[in-house]
């Protein structure tokens, strides 16, 4: 099956704001699939949605063909979902090499070997030191993650999410508080991860340039609802776009 991600309907109130509002799309295997909009648009909420943080209030999800809506983070972890976050999620005062291998451990946890496999060396996780060169750590092992530039960090927390194998990456703002050439860096890095690694990414990034730049199509919304889909080039002269985010001076467009 193409597919990889089925959404469907997807809705999520919280009291009286409708934060995703009948959100549909399908994201193929081996896409880099942007999702874009203004602050508050409900950006994160659909990751939280996807990933089983959130139950939704109304609408499906399947995922590598199985139902998965309604279900735990856990569950949902288990069949190859991982996400990185919008702030810096790594221990400070542990090495490279302990963060890295820490999310092994919380990988095997959720593999669907692990309880049969306590022992065996493969059960679902990546190899840390393999993961550090992927993400251009390796001579930082041995530091602690609290002295490493910001940027690095941020990658660090790629290659935590990277140590459970996954099949689909949902990475919210993977660019956000990065200088230029840092921003280059994770735009490098998260091509690599689909052409390496065959990982298919969700991609939630306010960087324009790095958004047109790598993904293959873009979901636009705006306050909960769905308002553009399509490729970089269709999204960026789209007038909703243009009005609900982009402003007339979009540089790229
Ligand atoms: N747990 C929650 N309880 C109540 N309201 C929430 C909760 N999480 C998100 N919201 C609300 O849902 C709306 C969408 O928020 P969300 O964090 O998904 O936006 P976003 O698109 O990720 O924005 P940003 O670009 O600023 O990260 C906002 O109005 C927010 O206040
Ligand atoms: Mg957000």
């Amino acid at each position: 099956m193409k597919d990889l991600l089925q959404v469907h309907g997807l809705t999520r109130r919280f009291g009286g704001l409708t934060a995703v509002n009948d959100i549909s799309f399908n994201v193929e295997r081996g896409e880099i699939f942007g999702i874009i909009g203004p602050n508050g648009a409900g950006k994160t909420t659909l990751f939280n949605l996807i990933a089983g943080h959130f139950r939704p209030s109304a609408g499906a999800m399947s995922f590598d063909g199985q139902d998965i809506s309604g279900q735990s983070s856990d569950e949902i972890a288990r069949r190859g979902v991982a996400r990185t976050f919008q702030a810096v999620h790594v221990f400070q005062e542990q090495t490279v090499g302990e963060n890295l291998r820490r999310a092994g451990v919380l990988a095997r946890y959720h593999s669907p070997f692990a309880y049969f496999s306590r022992r065996r060396k493969r059960s679902g996780s990546a190899d840390s030191l393999e993961v550090a060169r992927f993400i251009g750590l390796a001579d930082l092992l041995d530091s602690t993650a609290g002295s490493l530039a910001y940027g690095l960090q941020k990658m660090l927390g790629i290659g935590m999410a990277m140590m459970a194998s996954p099949t689909l990456l949902l990475m919210d703002e993977p660019a956000a508080g990065l200088n230029p050439s840092e921003k280059k860096a994770a735009g490098a890095l998260i091509r690599k991860l689909r052409d390496e690694r065959g990982i298919t990414v969700l991609l939630v990034e306010h960087d324009m340039l790095l958004v047109m730049g790598t993904c293959d199509r873009i979901l636009v919304i705006n306050q909960g609802q769905s308002i553009a889909l399509g490729t970089p080039a269709v999204v960026k002269s789209d007038a909703k776009v243009i009005e609900a985010y982009l402003g007339e001076d979009y540089e790229f467009a």
